[in-house]
């Protein structure tokens, strides 16, 4: 498999990125989460469910087999080639016969009002312009009674929280950390990139449209290693950090957006540069723990599912 192979990974090679993805996935919900939101979703056997913004499919895959044998699975996303994979994947998991794709757009679906038992979306609303217009479109189509389901990040105006064996930052350098990612989300939002903090919105947007018994979940997963990484699922951790900040490396050098959204939120230029230079010194100080195997940490991020009952 990916994790076994001995060769450098090219994480210019758009498959290599699609399987760290595939994974990111899968480590998201525990198993025993995935069961008790399904019962809270009211899945059962021959309910029609429909991800939104499928992407490869994950959700679409994780929950829809709930909904079988009889169910129907529908997966939508913009982008042809995602929708590609997510048919491949559904094919290789036996779910072809079950699974259909369509591309379109989530602020206005192709499908007719109340269709579907069950409407997600997962990861998708963080990055929408006009989140609450794609919630409308999905209580549309979904039937009475039916349930509609957000999964998504609820940062609020915090910092993810954790704790890192590499990084022994002074309270200065934590206040420009805060500082840093409080500006790139507030310029996320000012140039229509979404926003991180959405999770927390929608209880709320799900209340004043009159959707019934609103529930949320927080990802109870939290990540952690440390030396020797006894079992694989450790093992598997470090391999990931590694794969994870060489990913970064590279992303850095190529990608550019970060710099623009900081700017648009307001970052002075002297306190980009000085948190860039800190970025480079901690990802090179990770490396050398991750590769010497004296490298821990442990921590969540504020990821929710929000869910509601279309009256
Ligand atoms: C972060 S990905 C999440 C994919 C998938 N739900 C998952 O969890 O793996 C966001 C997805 O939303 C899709 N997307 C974003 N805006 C969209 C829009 N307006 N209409 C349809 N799909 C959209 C993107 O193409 C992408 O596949």
């Amino acid at each position: 498999m990916f994790l076994k192979r001995k060769h450098p990974i090219d994480y210019g090679r758009a498959k290599v990125r699609q399987e760290i993805l595939i994974r990111q996935r899968r480590e998201l919900w525990t198993p025993e989460q995935v069961k008790s939101l399904a019962c809270h979703f009211r899945l059962r056997p021959g309910k029609s469910l429909l991800d939104v913004g499928c992407g490869f499919g994950y959700a679409l895959r994780t929950w829809g087999r709930y909904c079988l044998p009889g169910g129907t699975l529908v997966g939508l996303d913009r982008d042809k080639r995602l929708l590609s994979t997510a048919k491949r994947l559904c094919r290789r998991e036996g779910l072809a016969d079950c699974s259909e794709f369509v591309q379109g757009d989530v602020y206005t679906l192709p499908f007719s009002a109340n269709r579907f038992h069950t409407t997600l979306a997962h990861v998708v609303f963080c990055h929408l312009d006009k989140p609450e217009r794609a919630l409308d479109e999905m209580i549309r189509v979904t039937r009475r009674g039916g349930c509609v389901v957000v999964f998504d990040n609820a940062l609020g105006d915090g910092m993810p929280t954790g704790w890192y064996s590499w990084s022994k930052p002074t309270v200065r350098q934590l206040l420009l950390d805060y500082e840093f990612n409080l500006r790139w989300q507030r310029g996320r939002r000012k140039l229509g990139r979404g926003d991180m903090s959405v999770g927390c919105y929608i209880p709320g947007w799900m209340e004043a449209r009159d959707m019934r018994d609103v529930g949320v979940r927080m990802n109870e997963r939290v990540r952690w290693m440390a030396p020797p990484y006894r079992s694989p699922e450790q093992r598997t951790q470090r391999q990931s950090a590694l794969e994870r900040n060489r990913e970064r490396v590279r992303w850095d050098r190529l990608d550019k957006r970060e710099k623009e959204l900081v700017k648009a939120g307001g970052l002075s230029r002297r306190k980009y540069l000085r948190r860039e230079a800190r970025a480079r010194v901690l990802h090179r100080a990770w490396r050398k723990e991750l590769r010497d195997r004296t490298a821990s940490f442990a921590g969540s991020s504020p990821f929710w599912c929000i869910w509601g009952f279309k009256p």
